[in-house]
Parts: structure tokens; C-alpha cells; sequence
């Protein structure tokens, strides 16, 4: 992390579309500047209405991602990239295909490596080689976990195995049958994620406000890895007004505290 002045603009709009609006004109913007950009992209159901309206973007012709690079967050241990519920699966059905980026733009921590150690300073090189990310998109899990980086996780962690708490692998559950949803994952460690020269954190729906609300307002520790935000020099934090609904007092000019979350973004 570098020596500037944190920059954590919050803004609070109405609803998980103006979410996906407000993320996908971050994006744009990114990609406008920079048409090879790399971009960290999770998987997850919040980002799922951004990559919507990304791909309506895309096929409107309003936007072209085909020179984009993709870094994920993380990836179960045990999966290979084609198992239907690996993360790197769900990211090219779900983003990539729809929004044109061709699948060996595609990198993701190999989970079924025999070496993960291995696999977590390779996936850590990879992103390197790619000069860093441009912009990292995070969702949060509701004990504050980012990527799978759960609460007690030291912030200047880098690519690691992490053991998923029941509470994570219960949220995870709908996607696994009666296997169960494995018990550990490669990821992004926080350092990693908080390295990307803009980070921007979504979050949608009531059950997210008090990890939102840790994540902005609470102490930057391990106990919430979402705190990362607070000390990165350019982060976003967007939110409808029920992921929003803990967080302190509205600030104006400085673009800090948009919105009351009744405007439409
Ligand atoms: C998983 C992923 C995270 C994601 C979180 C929240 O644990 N590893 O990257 O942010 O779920 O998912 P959702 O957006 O579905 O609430």
C-alpha cells in the first residue's frame, strides 16, 4: 500500500440495478482509459446485475472488453477450471463469455494443484507478469470476509489456503449438492486485493449492513478483511440503501456519503 491519502468514497444508491449501473460506468471508465486493462472480477450474486448490465453494454456496442484481462479472487480446493462450480467456470459463464473476453484472458488460482503453495505464488506471479490489476471488484460475505478471506485473516496476507468458516460455507451451500461445499480455498490474500491500483467493493441487500457497516465505519483489523477499503488510497465503496442502512451521516462535496439511497444512483 502506498504512502497516499486514503480516498474512500461511499456511495449509497437505491437498488441492486443502480449498484450495477453506478460499477459499470466505474469499469467503463477504467477500460476507456486503458483498453487492455486487467481487471479483478468476483464471482458471488451481488456483481451478477453488474455483468448484466456490462454485457448489455457490450452488445449495444457502447463498450468493448475483448482486450481486458480477468484476475479472479479465489477458487475451491479441489476443483478443476472446468468443474461447473469452480470459480473459474462461473466467472466465463456468468462474465466473460457474455461480455466477449476470451477465455485465456481468464487467470484464476489453480485449486486443484497437488502443490498449493505452488499454485498461490504462481497465481501471485501471474498477476504480476499482467503488471497488476487496474480494478478490483470485491463483494463481502457477511462476517466481513472478502474473496475467502475470513475474519482473523492477517491484512498483509497474500495468496493463500484458506479454511472457510461453517457460515461461508453455508451462504455457499446452494451451489453444491450433497457433496457439501469444499472446506478450503486458494485466494487472494488481502494485501493481494488492496494492491490493485482502484478497489471497489459492492454490496447489496439488508443482511450485508453490518459487515458494510464494519467494513466502512469499524476498525481496520482482521476481524474484518472488508476494512481494507478504509486504507486503500482509491477505493469505492457502493451499496443500496439496505446494504447501507448502518452506515454514519451522509458528507457531502468530497464525494464521500452519496446518496440517500432513494435517488435511483
Ligand atoms: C463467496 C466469494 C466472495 C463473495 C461472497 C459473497 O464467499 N468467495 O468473493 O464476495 O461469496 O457472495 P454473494 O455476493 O453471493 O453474497
Amino acid at each position: 500500500m502506498s504512502t497516499a491519502v486514503p480516498a474512500l468514497r461511499v456511495e449509497i444508491v437505491a437498488d441492486p440495478d443502480a449498484v450495477a449501473r453506478r460499477v459499470a460506468d466505474l469499469i467503463a471508465a477504467v477500460v476507456g482509459q486503458r483498453p487492455t486493462a486487467v481487471l479483478g472480477l468476483p464471482t458471488g450474486s451481488t456483481p451478477l446485475p453488474t455483468y448484466r448490465e456490462l454485457a448489455r453494454r457490450v452488445a449495444d456496442g457502447a463498450l468493448d472488453l475483448g482486450g481486458v484481462r480477468v484476475v479472479l479472487c479465489d477458487e475451491y480446493v479441489g476443483l478443476g477450471p472446468d468443474d461447473p462450480r469452480a470459480y473459474r467456470a462461473t466467472i466465463r459463464r456468468d462474465a466473460t463469455r457474455p461480455l466477449g473476453i476470451p477465455d485465456d484472458h481468464v487467470l484464476g488460482p489453480a485449486g486443484e494443484a497437488a502443490d498449493l503453495e505452488r499454485a498461490a505464488g504462481d497465481f501471485e506471479a501471474a498477476i504480476a507478469a499482467l503488471g497488476g490489476v487496474d480494478l478490483q471488484l470485491v463483494g463481502i460475505g457477511r462476517n466481513g470476509h472478502v474473496a475467502f478471506n475470513e475474519p482473523g485473516t492477517p491484512l498483509d496476507r497474500r495468496t493463500h489456503v484458506a479454511t472457510l468458516s461453517d457460515a461461508t460455507r453455508a451462504d455457499n451451500a446452494r451451489f453444491f449438492d450433497a457433496g457439501g461445499v469444499p472446506t478450503r480455498a486458494l485466494t487472494q490474500g488481502p494485501a493481494t486485493l488492496a494492491a490493485a491500483r482502484r478497489l471497489v467493493l459492492v454490496a447489496t441487500g439488508d443482511t450485508k449492513a453490518p459487515a458494510v457497516a464494519a467494513a466502512v465505519d469499524g476498525p481496520v483489523s482482521s476481524d474484518c478483511p472488508a476494512a481494507i477499503v478504509q486504507r486503500h488510497p482509491d477505493a469505492w465503496v457502493v451499496v443500496d440503501r439496505h446494504a447501507g442502512r448502518l452506515l454514519g451521516g451522509a458528507a457531502g462535496g468530497d464525494g464521500r456519503r452519496t446518496g440517500a439511497g432513494t435517488g435511483g444512483g
